[in-house]
């Protein structure tokens, strides 16, 4: 029974995030991550838990994450969670913007809703973890955050 993190990345912010989630889990339990763009072949039907992770681009997951997602069936109502990378709402000029990219939503939400849809069990909240600008970096601490995060998991 392997936990399974499938996730996508455009300048690796998420990666990180992603490896570390990774690291964690595997102190304790198999663990197979997938580029997104690999993940359409593996066989979830015995799977233990199923993370799939994007950076947040125009409130949402990216394309690839959105189709991995929605081709799921899940065998049996296995457990999953979802996460993002998206921007320090901080590091947005002019501050109103930051209202916009608030009020417009995160990838980790979306892609937990649509796990839902397609029979997933959510297993945590789903989190997001933040950049310093659309290249990143990763803002300090978010790598613990997403080691703690990932404990909450198997908690
Ligand atoms: C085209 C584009 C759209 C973006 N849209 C959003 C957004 O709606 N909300 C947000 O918080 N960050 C947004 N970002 C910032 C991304 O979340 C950031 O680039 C990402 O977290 C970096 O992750 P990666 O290194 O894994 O690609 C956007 C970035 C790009 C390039």
């Amino acid at each position: 029974m392997a936990i399974v993190v499938v996730y996508d990345s455009i300048f690796g912010n998420t990666a990180q995030v992603a490896k570390a989630i990774a690291a964690e889990l595997e102190l304790t339990h198999t663990v197979k991550l997938v580029p997104v763009g690999e993940a359409r072949g593996i066989d979830l039907s015995d799977a233990e838990m199923l993370i799939v992770g994007s950076p947040t681009r125009g409130f949402r997951p990216t394309p690839l994450v959105s189709e991995y997602v929605e081709g799921l069936e899940a065998p049996s109502g296995i457990a999953a969670a979802a996460f993002d990378t998206r921007l320090d709402l901080e590091t947005i000029h002019p501050a109103p913007l930051r209202w916009v990219v608030d009020a417009g939503g995160y990838a980790a939400e979306r892609i937990a809703a649509m796990l839902e849809r397609h029979g997933f069990v959510l297993k945590a909240p789903s989190a997001g973890f933040l950049v310093g600008g659309t290249e990143g970096p990763l803002n300090a601490g978010e790598i613990e955050r997403a080691k703690a995060w990932a404990k909450t998991l198997i908690a």
